[in-house]
């Protein structure tokens, strides 16, 4: 049965796959907001994706379809289709296909080396976008690692948690000691969530004395797009980031992906030493929240107390998202 009062998949950008995990005229098949996909790159090297299915007999063109130029060919009648997902030839029809015959089309961008869909309950067009981050593309930044997660949630499970100081130093006390402030920001479909604990540093595996004063800066964009930027300011500058990335794939389920980046500090090795139980600890993190998440009910009017943070606020810009209600 279905758990939370507001839709499964909520309004805005979501991950769909990495840039390189697409090479140039390659086609993958997906399967997210519970509908079998496909994603391709076309020869002007812009990634497309289309719900599965053929408007003709029904083929799945993720097995044994073809880019061509910047079109897609059904592997069952040869049916082919420009990128707008509209057919452009039947190789031997006798009579005109109608401008109805299309494949539907998700609005797709290609964004700090990521490929997102915009999804919207009344399949409206996109109102904002996910900005660059110029972490990807400097020099000074090094993206270490990837995660990838599959959980029984919603992505606004996973969000609200980034708000939920309470939990942190139950749930994470490896990575949060102790949350000396916080700060909620709101801006459209903008929100930072600022807060400074406290962590434990290490060299390698190696525990290094004091516990030192960080920040973190989560920064969501929508549901689909959360990082979280965390410095250290000791002896030395110490900078992660790390981006979440929750799409839904059915009702019940979603997909976590999340890329961690290190400001370069010195050399890559000394950085990536650095970095991996900072690493470790966060993935940690979402390891410790998952049977949490997968079991937990959604109260829709829960008892809170001083000391719980911004819940109340996180949820009303997140109710931005839904243009459905399910819940009066
Ligand atoms: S099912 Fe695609 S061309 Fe016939
Ligand atoms: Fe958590």
């Amino acid at each position: 049965m279905y758990r939370f009062p507001f839709p499964a998949f909520p309004n805005g950008w979501f991950r769909v796959a990495f840039s390189d995990e697409l090479p140039p005229k390659a086609i993958k098949t997906l399967h997210y907001f519970g509908k079998d996909l496909v994603l391709f790159r076309t020869e002007d090297g812009k990634p497309h994706v289309f719900d599965a299915h053929c408007p003709h007999l029904g083929a799945h063109l993720g097995f044994g379809g073809r880019v061509e130029g910047n079109n897609l060919r059904c592997p069952f009648h040869g049916w082919c289709f420009d990128s707008h997902g509209q057919c452009v030839e039947v190789p031997y029809a006798t009579t005109k296909v109608t401008p109805k015959t299309k494949m539907q089309s998700w609005h797709t961008r290609e964004v700090n080396g990521t490929i997102m869909i915009y999804h919207h309950l009344q399949g409206e067009a996109p109102t904002w976008e996910i900005p660059e981050m110029p972490e990807y593309s400097s020099p000074d930044w090094l993206v270490l690692k990837r995660t990838c997660w599959k959980m029984r949630s919603h992505p606004q499970e996973l969000a609200e948690n980034g708000l939920d100081i309470a939990h942190m130093p139950y749930v994470h006390e490896q990575a949060m000691l102790e949350i000396n402030s916080q700060a909620v920001e709101i801006e459209g479909i903008k929100l930072i969530h600022r807060m400074y604990p406290k962590y434990q540093m290490y060299f390698g595996t190696k525990k290094l004395g004091a516990k030192v004063d960080c920040s973190h800066d989560i920064v969501y964009y929508g549901l689909g797009h959360l990082s979280n930027y965390v410095r250290v300011q000791k002896k030395i500058d110490i900078g992660l980031v790390i981006v979440f990335f929750p799409t839904p794939i059915d009702e019940e389920y979603i997909e976590v992906h999340g890329v961690f980046i290190m400001k370069k500090v010195w050399t890559k090795t000394v950085t990536k030493i650095l970095a991996i139980k900072m690493i470790q600890n966060f993935e940690l993190t979402i390891n410790q929240d998952i049977p949490i998440w997968e079991n937990k009910i959604y109260r829709h009017e829960p008892i809170l107390c001083g000391g719980d943070g911004s819940i109340k606020q996180f949820r009303h810009w997140a109710s931005q998202f839904y243009s459905v209600t399910l819940v009066p």
